[in-house]
């Protein structure tokens, strides 16, 4: 499927400005990428010769030109420098999936309700990943996950964690909002098979991006990246392995917003305070001791 020509150079600018906001000052690009980039816009018939220039495996050029990065980089910098596919490469081929993605009308009920595909938000090199349900109304007008109340805590705590939102990825199993026929608000739980459907999307996601460490939130989210297990209750708090990633299951915002109990919100700190030691971030005494009683 060819690729549009204008969209991988936008996804390339827009990974290249992310990697220097984050204080990379080089990367490594093969002569031949280089070449490619620096010719004119094609016509769209040559697109795809374009694009598979770009996505040609280049020979680890990150990781060579790694003796050149100062050695203070953000980890997630440094986890460009680790990750063998150039960040062209990774622009190029994310904005490929997302090609795939935008017209997808597998599920022909969600395709004639929504009114956007909401593919996934954040870094390309994120370390994080969280995983949510599906969109809601305010996700699905906005094309954006996790822009609604629930959106509105899941960046509190991103942000009491010491990160922005653009540091992490942010997507869910499901990127079309369910439908509900007959409703005029509210939302439903997506089904199994809109589930067994739509993931190999997210997981084509997370194979780019290599996340450290993945954050499902909510049951639907741990059935959708591990299959049918035990409950959220009882699955909260404890590591599980996504393909080899460190998976740490917690509570959806939208139940926080449910119930506002501080031992369920404290519940979900705590697994929170665990990721930051698994990507071994560093944690201040107020991070700590946020919901520990004076
Ligand atoms: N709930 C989710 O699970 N995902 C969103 O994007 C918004 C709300």
């Amino acid at each position: 499927m060819s690729v549009n020509y204008s969209e991988v150079l936008d996804a390339t600018i827009q990974h290249l400005e992310a990697l220097k906001s984050r204080g990379a000052r080089n990367v490594s690009v093969s002569a031949e990428t280089l070449r490619s980039l620096s010719q004119p816009a094609p016509s769209p018939r040559h697109a795809p010769a374009i694009v598979a220039q770009v996505s040609k495996p280049a020979v680890s050029p990150i990781s060579k030109s790694a003796s050149t990065q100062p050695a203070s980089l953000p980890p997630a910098a440094q986890s460009q420098i680790a990750n063998p596919k150039s960040a062209i490469e990774k622009s190029a081929a994310f904005a490929a999936l997302r090609e795939r993605v935008m017209p997808c009308v597998k599920c022909p009920n969600l395709a004639s309700s929504r009114k956007n595909v909401v593919f996934g938000v954040g870094n390309l090199d994120a370390q994080l990943m969280f995983v949510g349900e599906a969109p809601g109304a305010d996700e699905d007008a906005q094309g954006e996950p996790f822009v609604g109340r629930a959106g509105e805590l899941l960046t509190k705590i991103i942000q009491a964690m010491g990160l922005q939102r653009s540091d992490v990825y942010i997507a869910n199993i499901l990127k079309c909002r369910p439908d509900t026929p007959g409703q005029s608000a509210g939302n439903r739980k997506p089904t199994p098979e809109e589930m067994a459907t739509c993931v190999p999307y997210l997981h084509e996601q997370i194979d780019l991006i290599q996340p450290r460490v993945l954050v499902a939130l909510g049951a639907t989210a741990i059935e959708g990246l591990l299959g049918k297990t035990l409950g959220i209750m009882k699955l909260r708090g404890n590591w599980k392995t996504y393909r080899g990633t460190p998976l740490m299951p917690t509570f959806h915002p939208a139940y926080l917003l449910r119930n506002q109990a501080m031992t369920e919100k404290r519940k979900v700190w705590e697994d929170m305070l665990s990721v930051m030691e698994k990507l071994e971030m560093p944690i201040s005494d107020k991070q700590r001791n946020f919901f520990t009683r004076g």
